[in-house]
């Protein structure tokens, strides 16, 4: 059966590297035809259009059809899948509360839409800036929506970590599993090796190297969004919109055997987490479901840090509230 999905933001230059692999059938696999929804503001509906142009010249087998509007409530209309890209960025001299409130009129909408209008089995995940917030604002306006829909991404920040493990210990990817982000994708995430395992073996016990951790590690993968933009001129783009791709395939189609994830969900109050806030944690994926690891010892300098990233996440929360967002 075709899968529709929406892709906001479509224009900007996560969407351009999103889309063709979406097409491709990188999203959901190889065997799922798709229908695009782009959405885009009314300025930049041109712009998604000629990349629905270049969607089409590229006759992807898989890709049934693209529309492209900027009216939210056709964009999810009937979707499955919803990534939420486009935001509203941060710009200079702008306080945190004009970007809470900014945001809150882009993910107000789109919320109220998708619960008007999408597929039973709607899955979302945020991308756009701040990911855990924007996603706390839309599910609060999506009341007939299971909350475990909504999902925002720190799939990059772990794939970050992956990377930095991987070239530290001089081992492939592959064989690190068990890496966690939790809290905020922001400079305050924590990226966790403590339960990570490389090649069967623990990773800490492995690098045996409290102060690559402390001040190498953690530090370089939170601010690597920044090292990006300082080195290309430009935010990360591709390898965002790969994490995308990352997260919604893990979602769908499972996380391996002896392996979890990192995703930002709405808490069950997990690991001292409060209830209802976006945060990233350790999960699996199975049978198109997620489900928070459960029962992992936490060490006093995670505790720490955990605990610094939710406490961001609470006044965020707070923020949004108190302007009347959520
Ligand atoms: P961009 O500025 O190139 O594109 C954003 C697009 O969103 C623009 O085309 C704009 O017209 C559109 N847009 C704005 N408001 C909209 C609305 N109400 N409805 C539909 N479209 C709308 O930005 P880029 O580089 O593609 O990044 C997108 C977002 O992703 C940013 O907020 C960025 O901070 C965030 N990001 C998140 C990451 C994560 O790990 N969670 C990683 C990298 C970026």
């Amino acid at each position: 059966m075709t899968v529709n999905v929406t892709v906001t933001g479509a224009a900007g230059q996560i969407g351009y590297a999103l889309l063709f692999r979406i097409a491709s059938g990188q999203l959901l696999g190889p065997d799922v035809p798709v229908r695009l929804r782009l959405l885009e503001i009314p300025a930049a509906v041109k712009a998604a259009e000629g990349t629905a142009m270049e969607l089409d010249d590229s006759a992807f087998p898989l890709l049934e059809g693209i529309d492209v509007t900027d009216d939210a409530k056709r964009a999810f209309d009937g979707t499955n899948v919803a990534l939420l890209v486009g935001a509203r960025p941060r710009t200079k001299g702008m306080e945190r509360g004009d970007l809470l409130e900014a945001n809150g009129g882009i993910f107000k909408p789109q919320g109220e839409a998708i619960n008007a209008g999408a597929a039973s089995d709607i899955r979302v995940l945020v991308v756009g800036n701040p990911a855990n917030t924007n996603a706390l604002i839309a599910r609060s306006h999506a009341p007939d929506v299971p909350s475990d829909r909504f999902t925002a991404m720190t799939r990059l920040d772990h794939n970050r970590a992956m990377a930095q493990l991987s070239k530290r210990l001089d081992v492939p990817v592959s064989q690190i599993k068990k890496l966690t982000i939790w809290g905020n994708h922001s400079a305050t995430q924590y990226p966790d090796v403590f339960h990570a395992e490389v090649g069967g073996q623990n990773a800490a016990q492995a690098l045996n190297d409290a102060e690559w951790l402390r001040d190498t590690f953690i530090p370089t993968v939170a601010k690597r969004g920044a090292a990006i933009i300082e080195a290309r001129g430009a935010s990360s783009a591709a390898s965002a919109a790969s994490a995308a791709i990352d997260h919604v395939n893990t979602w769908v189609n499972g996380t391996p055997e002896g392996d979890w994830t990192s995703m930002a969900v709405v808490s069950d109050g997990s690991y001292g987490v409060p209830e209802g806030l976006v945060s990233s944690f350790p999960v699996v994926c199975k049978d198109g479901a997620w489900e928070i690891v459960q029962d992992l010892e936490i060490n006093q300098f995670s505790r720490d840090r955990i605990d610094a990233s939710v406490g961001e996440l609470a006044e965020e929360r707070d923020a949004v509230r108190n302007l009347g967002l959520i």
